[in-house]
């Protein structure tokens, strides 16, 4: 990551104007100096070194390119049967085949647990005049006890099926045997879409007995042994297919799922015959790529720097997701706090020294990127976020751990993008189209919630995308939604089946 003086000296202007107009604390303090000297020698002495701190996290258009192959070379061995099990991003099939066609009509039960917070939710579907969805959703969060989430995977499922009788019973539909979609944003290999093994528990969850077996026959084993209500589980689906899916209703060209949030995961439809694991040569299935563990073979290596390397240390999976780590919402606020302890270190900020508060793990949330990130210019809301961490910040101070949070939050933006760029390249080489016209579904706190991310994000997916149109759309009531629109999917092509 070399950088040309041109570049570093532009960047250290801006600086400098925003220290002069800013903290004159230090001028006033040594009558030797004139006003506007100090902050010369100031920026002499502090400037480069913050410049080549910070630089670390600028990626070249060159080097985003190279993400970017890297990506599609590492999607195709997932895809390939020979290279799969090697292979860091996995692509995993969903059985997701066909979107839903505007015909569905009726009440489906979704389910969505990928947190804390598990959602019971009643959707119903309905086809208006111009073909296209109505869709109203009633639902109901319930928060999952600390001895559901850490037992036995019979306790918590039968838990789930407790929400479940409890929602059934204030809607008055205990009577009906609905169809079921099920949203479950854990690692899952599947067998069908009612049918997905549970790789690894992630995100504080422990219940034992789950790993390795079929969550949809945890679930029906559970709804079986309460017994006061009915319901046919019919689909599957992680939150990212979820996320298509439900925007698939808006605009039919959704054919890309992304989530940008705690978590970091993309989809979308590739050709049949790509999809090596599953036999079958026609039309396209939804493939979940599994890219947070991009980097995990080695991949990733000459871009992943120090902090980044601590961060994976302590993260409870060292090793794995490294991609992930580089972009999502988990980890963007603690790579901040190390910088800026780095800078601290090099007595670069806070004069040399760090508050308690910011040497512990943590302590800086992925929030505040934001909250620091939007501040209006007059630094009150930096100001605020760095007192609450004990911390007494000078105005340079705060424009400094500005910069921290502008950097790293935008290489997560960059990063995440590459890899976008390289699932749109790959559907337009499989599609042998000169264009290609596509929809990205995305959700996701980060995406959402980050002032600058998502602009950001765009440029650099057009920028490294010629020859496409992409529209991105945000998802509402992502998972749930799209969990319930499957289902619809899942029983229209069951019906199907019977027919033929
Ligand atoms: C990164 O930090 C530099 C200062 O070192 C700053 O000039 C630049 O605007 C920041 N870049 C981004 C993208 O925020
Ligand atoms: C599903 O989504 C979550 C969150 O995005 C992710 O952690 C998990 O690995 C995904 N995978 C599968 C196969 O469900
Ligand atoms: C996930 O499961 C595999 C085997 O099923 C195991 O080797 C691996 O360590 C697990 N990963 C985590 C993060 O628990």
């Amino acid at each position: 990551h070399t950088h040309s003086h041109t570049h570093t000296h532009t960047h250290w202007t801006q600086l400098s104007v925003q220290f002069r107009s800013g903290s004159l604390r230090f001028c006033s303090q040594s009558p030797t100096f004139s006003r506007c000297a100090l902050p010369l020698i100031c920026s002499s002495l502090l400037g480069p070194q913050v410049q080549q701190i910070l630089s670390e996290f600028q990626l070249k258009t060159e080097e985003l390119k190279e993400v970017m192959r890297r990506m599609q070379h590492e999607m195709n061995r997932g895809l390939r049967l020979e290279t799969h099990e090697e292979a860091s991003v996995k692509m995993l099939p969903t059985y997701v085949c066909s979107t839903p066609e505007g015909s569905e009509v009726g009440d489906f039960l979704a389910l969505d647990l990928g947190g804390t917070n598990f959602r019971v939710m009643l959707v119903k579907v309905g086809g208006d005049e111009e073909r296209s969805f109505k869709v109203e959703t009633k639902h109901q969060m319930y928060s999952i006890p600390e001895d559901a989430m850490t037992g036995t995977a019979e306790m918590l499922f039968d838990y789930i099926a407790e929400c479940m009788s409890d929602f059934l019973d204030k809607h008055h539909i205990k009577h009906k045997k609905l169809p079921l979609g099920f949203t479950f944003s854990f690692p899952v290999r599947h067998e069908d879409l009612d049918k997905g093994i549970l790789l690894n528990w992630t995100k504080g969850f422990k219940a034992s007995g789950a790993e390795g077996n079929n969550v949809v026959g945890l679930l029906r084993d559970a709804i079986k042994r309460r017994g006061d209500f009915e319901m046919h589980v019919v689909a599957m689906v992680n939150d990212t297919v979820a996320t298509m899916i439900s925007c698939y209703y808006e605009d039919r060209s959704c054919e890309v799922g992304m989530i940008v949030g705690t978590g970091c995961n993309a989809c979308y439809m590739e050709e049949m015959r790509t999809v090596e694991l599953v036999e079958g040569e026609e039309g396209r299935m939804c493939v979940n790529t599994e890219w947070g563990a991009f980097g995990d073979k080695g991949e990733l290596e000459d871009f992943r720097l120090e902090y980044d390397r601590v961060v994976d240390e302590a993260s409870i999976n060292p090793g794995q997701q490294l991609y992930e780590k580089l972009i999502s919402g988990k980890y963007m606020g603690e790579l901040v706090r190390l910088v800026l302890m780095k800078l601290v270190n090099e007595n670069l900020l806070f004069n040399g020294e760090a508050s308690e508060l910011l040497k512990t793990r943590g302590s800086f949330e992925t929030r505040f990127v934001s909250q620091v990130e939007s501040d209006s210019g007059d630094r009150k809301q930096i100001y605020n976020i760095l007192s609450s961490l004990g911390l007494l910040p000078s105005e340079l101070d705060c424009d400094i751990v500005q910069l921290v949070c502008e950097n790293i939050s935008t290489r997560s933006a960059h990063m995440c993008g590459a890899g976008l760029a390289g699932i749109i390249n790959q559907m337009r080489e499989q599609r042998r189209q000169d264009t290609l016209k596509i929809t990205v579904g995305v959700d996701g706190s980060v995406y959402k919630l980050h002032p600058y991310f998502c602009d950001r994000f765009h440029k650099v997916v057009r920028e490294l995308t010629p020859h496409c149109d992409i529209t991105f759309l945000q998802s509402e009531e992502g998972s749930g939604r799209g969990a319930a629109l499957i289902s619809a999917v899942a029983c229209k092509m069951a019906a199907y089946m019977l027919t033929q």
